[in-house]
């Protein structure tokens, strides 16, 4: 058993984040157009949706990087809606302002839209998410539009799509040459057009994301798409060096978690070997009566 649900800490008690509101499409709307950056990051279960909530992070996205971040498979291609889903969940109950964003996993939604609209609503319904992200460009206008209405706001994903990794041959930044910055302008547009409420711009060259941005009326969320873009998002696991691999360009670590989490549990094994965990503080002991009671039985027993 562990106590995890009545800490306060962070930039925002937990008290007041309920008097100041949930972050929706329109609050991000709101600051783009006041030129007030948008923070975003991935959370993946309750503890640290907590820590990234009470930070006073705007957006946090259970993103199917999950599969790779969490999970342990190579690509985000073998995430599941169950797994998404379960970890939605875990994710929504710790977050009382961000906005929660559940990442549509790879065969959720290029199949059909019909597909793609049920698997959404099973995100509203069954995990508490308030939109959900889908990769593509102007191919997915079509889906966009469908989603909408049915009531759920959709963030688009463009320009580096981690699903789309075997037909790009590579994790490769995208829209270098004069015709795929056009294709993602036209994505961008497309997408705008049928009603998405962001668009994350993920790995394109800092010019091409500054113009995508300048042109849309829609808050516009870069990952390795360099500092122009209305917001920034990255992986939690990227931000503290808990990947195992070496970061990318764009991923700045702020912290050193592998070797904060080796050095505990490396204390940890040396303290229960050499016999010092746990204390005799950290152990239960009997009430003083039912002690001396025993106490006189052992000293009975002697004689
Ligand atoms: O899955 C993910 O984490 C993402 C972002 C980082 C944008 O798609």
């Amino acid at each position: 058993m562990s106590l995890t649900q009545n800490r306060e800490s962070g930039a925002i008690p937990r008290a007041q984040q309920d008097a100041v509101g949930r972050v929706t499409a329109d609050t991000l709307l709101q600051m783009k157009r006041a030129g007030h950056a948008i923070t975003a990051l991935t959370a993946y279960d309750f503890p640290t949706a907590r820590l990234v909530d009470e930070a006073g992070i705007d957006v946090v996205l259970v993103g199917d990087s999950v599969g790779m971040a969490v999970l342990g498979y190579d690509t985000t291609l073998p995430v599941t809606m169950e797994e998404m889903l379960h970890h939605t969940r875990a994710v929504g109950r710790g977050l009382r302002r961000a906005l929660l964003v559940a990442d549509m996993p790879y065969g959720s939604y290029q199949v059909s839209d019909e597909e793609g609209v049920r698997n959404a609503i099973r995100f509203m319904r069954e995990a508490g998410a308030q939109a959900v992200k889908i990769e593509g460009g102007e191919r997915r206008a079509g889906l966009v539009r469908r989603l909408v209405e049915a009531e759920v706001p959709v963030v688009a994903h463009i320009g580096l799509t981690p699903q789309s990794v075997h037909k790009m041959s590579g994790y490769r930044v995208q829209g270098r040459s004069s015709e795929a910055i056009d294709a993602l302008l036209a994505d961008a547009a497309a997408l705008e057009i049928a009603g998405a409420m962001a668009i994350v711009l993920e790995g394109i060259p800092r010019e091409v994301a500054r113009e995508i941005t300048a042109k849309a009326g829609v808050p516009t969320i870069g990952i390795g798409a360099g500092p122009d873009c209305d917001g920034q998002i990255l992986v939690f696991h990227d931000l503290f060096n808990l990947t195992f691999s070496p970061a990318a360009k764009f991923a700045r670590r702020y912290a050193d978690g592998a070797a904060f989490f080796s050095e505990a549990l490396q204390r940890y094994r040396e303290d229960v070997v050499g016999g010092t965990f746990p204390s005799d503080a950290e152990s239960y002991h009997l009430p003083r009566a039912v002690r001396d009671e025993l106490e006189q039985l052992e000293e009975a027993c002697k004689v």
